[in-house]
């Protein structure tokens, strides 16, 4: 009886210790501040509202807020919008994607917009991910449209580095007066400096948070070759963590500023922040990225990003002006075509040369 129990026990320890294995990447990665672990999940019924569709929403433990599933079916797609817009801010929510056996033609999309108020010349923040055909993994794409910039689009993709299918990961976009940043489980993919050359092209008026699941067949696999398959209906996407935090918006300023065409941020002052927690998303620590962060942007960069606009040449002859500076050039490493067709499917960090890349 005891040699069992022995036995038992250290096949458990192998299992623990195979399990451990598998962790340690995300460990090592865990080095990395976790930026969203420092905002506050909101409740879902306080700070959102649905758009579309019919979400089912379930309450979580407190940290995580309320968790919300979104369900694309035969007869809609489903999406939800934060009740708030802010001046800046820091959005940010985990998020467990549809089963990938057949995802192709769906479209998940985690973004921030002003596209209702202000139509002509919106701007938006996105993370927008485009499901597969069967054993092809999803894809990621952010892009980022300032001042109804959209003939200009921005678009950069990425591979996943983890099945996002499998397991809730965190998605955040920091957005203030110095840059634009995408991250993924707190590892930046992507900046974008406020910079001259970008000018009006800054998003600069307060935006609202957005989740959406929808049919894209039209364009969103092999660019439409692979329409949604009903067949493995419902499609749900889950989200908990849901956390914003910048200056809200006034309603009533942002009229005054259609009718009088005031700038916007003056007279709103952007200055008080309605929340008792003092994390601040404007605030001198999030004006720039450490080095570690750098490091762990330029490795993820130069390993997973696929897709620049900035080195589209047939669709940008002439580069866009930000491309040619500094910053963008330095963070800047494609891998080949050849490299990413031969992968079939998601890789797991490779910790040795993640630490060759400085962290
Ligand atoms: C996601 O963020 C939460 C804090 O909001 C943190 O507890 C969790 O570990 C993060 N998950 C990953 C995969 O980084
Ligand atoms: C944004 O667009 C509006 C309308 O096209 C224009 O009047 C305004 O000057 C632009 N703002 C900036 C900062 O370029
Ligand atoms: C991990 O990266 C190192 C150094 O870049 C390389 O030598 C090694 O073969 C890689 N390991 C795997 C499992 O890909």
């Amino acid at each position: 009886m005891i040699i069992m129990r022995t036995q038992l026990m250290g096949l458990i320890l192998t299992i623990m210790s195979a399990i451990r294995i598998n962790a340690l990447p995300v460990k090592e990665f865990a080095r990395l501040e976790d930026m969203s672990g420092r905002f506050q999940a909101l409740s879902f019924t306080e700070a959102y509202s649905v758009i579309w569709g019919s979400p089912s929403i379930s309450s979580l433990e407190p940290d995580h807020g309320d968790a919300v599933h979104l369900k694309l079916d035969k007869t809609s797609g489903s999406g939800f919008v934060s009740l708030e817009n802010y001046m800046y801010g820091f959005y940010s929510t985990s998020i467990k994607f549809p089963v990938q056996d057949y995802a192709a033609g769906i479209v998940l999309a985690f973004y921030t917009s002003n596209g209702d108020e202000f139509p002509s010349n919106h701007d938006e923040l996105d993370f927008e991910f485009l499901g597969n055909i069967k054993g092809r993994p999803w894809r990621m794409q952010t892009n980022v449209y300032g001042n109804g910039s959209v003939a200009h689009g921005r678009e950069e993709r990425f591979d996943f580095w983890f099945n996002p299918t499998a397991d809730y990961h965190n998605y955040s976009i920091l957005w203030n007066q110095h840059h634009i940043v995408f991250m993924v489980d707190s590892i930046p993919i992507r900046e974008m400096i406020r910079s001259e050359p970008l000018e009006g092209d800054y998003p600069s008026k307060p935006m609202g948070m957005y989740a959406t699941l929808w049919d894209g067949s039209a364009w969103a696999t092999d660019g439409g070759r692979f329409k949604v398959d009903y067949k493995y209906a419902p499609f749900i996407a889950s989200f908990k963590s849901l956390k914003m935090q910048g200056c809200a918006a006034n309603p009533f300023l942002q009229n005054l500023e259609k009718e009088n065409t005031r700038p916007l941020a003056s007279s709103m002052g952007c200055t008080s922040l309605e929340t008792d927690n003092s994390v601040n998303p404007l605030e001198a620590e999030f004006l720039s990225l450490s080095p570690q962060q750098e490091a762990a942007m330029a490795w993820v960069r130069s390993t997973y990003m696929y897709y620049s606009y900035c080195d589209d040449k047939s669709r940008y002859p002439t580069p866009l002006p930000e491309c040619t500076s500094r910053v963008a050039a330095s963070s800047r490493v494609l891998r080949s075509r050849k490299q990413r067709t031969k992968r079939a499917n998601y890789r797991s960090f490779n910790l040795t040369s993640a630490r060759e890349s400085g962290f």
